[in-house]
């Protein structure tokens, strides 16, 4: 793949106080090389970067969001806070996927405090990937407001998808491989398609509805949904009171 030269990537970066953070301040104080792309938020630990915040990154358009994270089993807290990070990293990457965004973009690494050289290494590969594929929405193809509509989609959506992720996602596994065994199954990527992609679809519906009222064949048109699979959305709508038909107008309005 082709490397933009001219193409400078922002990445958001959420750093552990404990490992990271400090790997990131031992680099700096090493003098370790590596691009000036990353901005940092210190979390106390990688487990409290909720999903909303990688979201509302990408909606911000960020090109790139980084977890940093103590190694498993070096979590400073109980809870080890760093089994629920890879848990929602995987979790986030499949929603990345279903709305078309590219899941490498978002990236998940484990640094101690006395690895200033790794984290140099990782911010710099992770840069020349981003790099690789070029600014968000770019290899997507998908421009910045389609970009925004969809991720504002799935923000909506964030408290059903923590429902689900409590109810039936919860797991926990010792090793990394175990977690992306899971997250790639049939089992999960089916719930996933199951549970969250009627949902995400009736979410772009009424948001698109809140603009303006609409017939089933643009609203087809502008999600690229089947007008039969809208039709659906749109009955089921009407059934729980979302939205009303206008007979007069052939339209589509939120109530
Ligand atoms: Fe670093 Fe939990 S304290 S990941």
């Amino acid at each position: 793949m082709v490397v933009r030269h001219d193409f400078e990537p922002r990445i958001l970066g959420f750093l552990c106080n404990w490992c990271c953070y400090a790997g990131a301040d031992l680099a700096g104080v090493s003098r370790y090389q590596y691009p000036p792309t990353m901005k940092i938020i210190r979390v106390m630990c990688s487990g409290r970067v909720d999903l909303a915040f990688v979201l509302r990154a990408f909606k911000n358009g960020t090109d790139g969001v980084f977890i940093g994270g103590c190694w498993l089993g070096d979590c400073h807290y109980l809870t080890q806070g760093n089994y629920d990070a890879l848990s929602m990293m995987h979790l986030c990457k499949l929603l990345l996927k279903h709305i078309g965004i590219n899941p490498v973009r978002l990236r998940l690494e484990w640094v101690s405090a006395s690895e200033g050289i790794r984290f140099a290494e990782v911010v710099t590969s992770f840069t020349k990937e981003l790099k690789e594929l070029g600014p968000l929405g770019s290899s997507e193809e998908i421009d910045r407001d389609g970009l925004k509509f969809k991720l504002e989609a799935v923000n909506n959506l964030i408290p059903y998808i923590k429902l689900v992720e409590r109810e039936r996602l919860r797991v926990h596994f010792d090793t990394e491989e175990e977690y992306e065994e899971y997250f790639t199954s049939h089992e999960v990527t089916g719930l996933i398609r199951e549970l969250i992609g009627d949902k995400l679809a009736m979410s772009q519906i009424m948001l698109l509805l809140r603009e303006k009222p609409l017939p089933t064949e643009e609203i087809s048109d502008i999600l690229d949904i089947s007008p039969s699979e809208v039709s659906r959305h749109l009955d089921s709508s009407t059934r729980q009171g979302l939205v009303r038909f206008n007979e007069s107008r052939n339209l589509f309005t939120p109530v």
